[in-house]
């Protein structure tokens, strides 16, 4: 089942000069417990496609679905309510810098109303899943970019989220901290059932967790389709384009190693 819709949504940002067009006539469905990845250049609309699935951004035309609701014609309660569905992690963390890491995880949950008492169990069972316990009392200064996402995973998951997006999650990291944010990504994937949207332009990403891929092209959907039918069969040239940098990259490692 599907449990996000993008109907032919175009958003058009109105400069002085022209508009731009950020998404044209975009269509594509993510189902219910899958792991999507939103592959691009710089500037080919992901953080836009993406910020429209939660309406952050308003389409300039066209219908986003999610969960059998067309999110443009809720009222704004029943749109906030909808958006406790949707969690969101960044590359930059955002976390509260005067708050330490258990008051972080606690955020989402005061603002829904709970107990404090019950918000703080609930916060350290969060920190158990994502490794980080001991780290409770510390300040985000004191944190790796690896322990801040992290901490951004645990609150992202306090408020009870079916999809989390995720954009450029993992572009801040090294490629070792990289894995190991991947792999909690798809152990919350597969042990909660939460579907995650990926927004990266690293395919080593889309290879390691997605099942399947949207390849966005100044604006337009190029390519869809499993993650290996993609990779091993490019069908448009933003695709094979990209592949082509990851394989000129892995040989520049395999260069490298070799030395
Ligand atoms: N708020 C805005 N106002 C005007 N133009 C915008 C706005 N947000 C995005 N754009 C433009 O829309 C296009 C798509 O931007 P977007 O941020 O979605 O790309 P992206 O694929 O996420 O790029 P990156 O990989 O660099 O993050 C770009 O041309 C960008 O300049
Ligand atoms: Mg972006």
């Amino acid at each position: 089942m599907s449990i996000i819709e993008i109907k032919n949504v175009t958003k058009t940002f109105d400069e002085k000069k022209s508009n731009i067009h950020a998404l044209s006539d975009i269509s594509l469905s993510v189902e219910e417990g899958e792991i999507f990845g939103v592959i691009g250049l710089s500037g080919a609309g992901k953080s836009t496609l993406v910020r429209c699935m939660n309406l952050l951004e308003k389409p300039t035309a066209g219908e986003v679905w999610v969960d059998g609701k067309n999110l443009i014609t809720l009222s704004s309660k029943d749109l906030r309510l909808m958006r406790r569905e949707i969690g969101m992690i960044f590359q930059h963390f955002n976390l509260l810098m005067q708050r330490n890491v258990l008051d972080n995880v606690c955020f989402p949950m005061e603002i829904a109303g709970v107990k404090k008492r019950e918000a703080r169990e609930r916060a350290m069972n969060y920190l158990r899943i994502v490794g980080l316990e001991e780290k409770a009392k510390a300040y985000p200064v004191q944190l790796s970019g690896g322990q801040k996402q992290r901490v951004a995973i645990a609150r992202t998951l306090a408020s009870n989220p079916r999809i989390i997006l995720c954009d450029e999650a993992t572009s801040a990291l090294d490629p070792q901290t990289t894995g190991t944010i991947l792999s909690l990504l798809k152990k919350i994937n597969q042990e909660y059932g939460i579907t995650i949207v990926v927004i990266t332009h690293e395919m080593r990403v889309v290879e390691e967790i997605c099942d399947r891929v949207a390849v966005l092209d100044k604006g337009t959907l190029a390519e869809i389709g499993k993650v290996r039918e993609v990779f091993d069969h490019p069908k448009s040239n933003a695709a094979k384009s990209l592949l082509l940098e990851r394989k000129i990259e892995q040989l520049g490692v395999n260069t490298a190693d070799g030395i």
